[in-house]
């Protein structure tokens, strides 16, 4: 019996060596040589030396596709449709994708590795994702962990972007720098500059990184990505709900929508904790007064402590949206904020009549 055990545990310790050096090999002696990647049908053609993954290859030829995690294969964002050259669709891979996209070719690019000439597809629209170089230009705490950051563009100057979108912020990282999605929260129509809010989250890489930032220092990000269409139609409400930092695209969003229609019904649902989370609600007071359309309802989730002034809902937020939207009216909803946040809204925006193609989210 023992000695059973004693083979087996020999027999898996040979394999787990035998693994190790077989990937220390791979990374160090495997040479693949010059690769061709060609993109949309040669729309784009790049020269690269084979055995990087096909995500750090594009970004070192300035082809910017989404990647949240910078690479690390946990968020999902980096798919592009491999059409010959990327091998078999790995186990890391497949929790991300849905069946019609395994079978169209689908990857995620971050775990696909250039070890050959590949063909590739992707969205024309990432084909015009720009490096931008820019300045802090400001930088204000909104909360005792969301600072609101202001980035003045260097080179290029000016930057085209859709109310909603996200940038991806180069910082430095222990083994050389990564990238982290922020959404804009300056509205789209301006050009030079882009806003953040960040909440700091201890430990994080990027968070502390941009929460150590100052006036005059220089920073990186590529961008815009993103894929929130708000309706022209005026007609159509506008639902905006949010915890946290996701407050930076429904400002973006809530901002827009009043420069181009003074009368379009917007509802703003925020959540927070406590009242130590609240922030924006007197600047947008302001703005109602201005656009009496405009809905806004703050809940705090935590129990009102005794000697607090609150007037606003209280509970999750999603209870909010319940009790104040109305059912059956055409409307888009943009969520942003954590994924329990994201689930239950969408639950309710369902019973209420919004279609799923109406409701737009960015979980985080
Ligand atoms: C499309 C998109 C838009 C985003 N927009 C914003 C934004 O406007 N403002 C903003 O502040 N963030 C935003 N994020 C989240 C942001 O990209 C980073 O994930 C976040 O700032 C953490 O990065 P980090 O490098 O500081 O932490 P990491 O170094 O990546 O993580 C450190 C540790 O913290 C944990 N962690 C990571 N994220 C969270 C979290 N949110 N809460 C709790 N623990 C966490 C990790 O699991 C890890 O253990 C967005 C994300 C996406 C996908
Ligand atoms: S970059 Fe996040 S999964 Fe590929």
């Amino acid at each position: 019996m023992v000695e059973g055990f004693l083979a087996v545990g020999v027999t898996t310790s040979i394999f787990v060596v035998l693994s190790a050096v077989l990937l220390v090999a791979e990374k160090y002696l495997a040479d693949y040589g010059d690769c061709v990647i060609t993109i949309n049908d040669g729309s784009s053609v790049l020269e690269q030396k084979g055995g990087s993954s096909l995500l750090s290859a594009l970004i070192e030829n300035k082809v910017f596709i989404p990647s949240a995690c910078g690479g690390k294969g946990s968020c999902g964002f980096c798919k592009v449709e491999v059409r010959t050259g990327g091998g078999s669709i790995l186990p890391t891979e497949t929790p991300f994708m849905t069946r019609k996209e395994i079978k169209s070719g689908i990857r995620l690019a971050c775990q696909v590795k250039v070890k050959q000439n590949l063909e590739i597809a992707i969205p024309e629209n990432l084909l015009s994702v720009k490096e931008y170089n820019a300045t802090v230009g400001s930088e204000l705490y909104l909360t005792y962990d969301i600072k609101e950051v202001t980035f003045d563009l260097i080179e290029p100057t000016e930057i085209e972007q859709q109310p909603g979108q996200y940038i991806q912020i180069r910082a430095p990282g222990p083994d050389g720098p990564i990238f982290r999605a922020y959404s804009i929260s300056s509205p789209a129509y301006e050009k030079n500059k882009v806003q953040l809010m960040v909440r700091l989250i201890p430990g994080g890489i990027a968070s502390t990184y941009i929460h150590g930032l100052k006036v005059g220092d220089k920073v990186m990000f590529t961008g815009p990505y993103g894929e929130f269409e708000l309706s022209e139609d005026e007609a159509t409400d506008i639902v905006c709900v949010g915890g946290g930092a996701g407050m930076a695209p429904i400002s973006s969003i809530i901002h827009y929508v009043y420069s181009k229609w003074a009368n379009r019904r917007v509802y703003l649902f925020f959540g927070c904790r406590t009242t130590k989370d609240v922030f924006y609600l007197d600047e947008f007071k302001k703005l109602r007064e201005k656009y009496p359309n405009f809905k806004i309802i703050y809940a705090l989730s935590d129990p009102i402590e005794e000697g607090e002034e609150w007037d606003g809902d209280t509970g999750f937020i999603h209870l909010s949206v319940d009790k104040h939207l109305e059912s059956g009216k055409k409307s888009q909803a943009f969520l942003c904020g954590p994924p329990p946040m994201i689930e239950a809204v969408t639950d309710v925006l369902g019973e209420k009549g919004l279609k799923p193609e109406d409701i737009f989210y960015d979980k985080f």
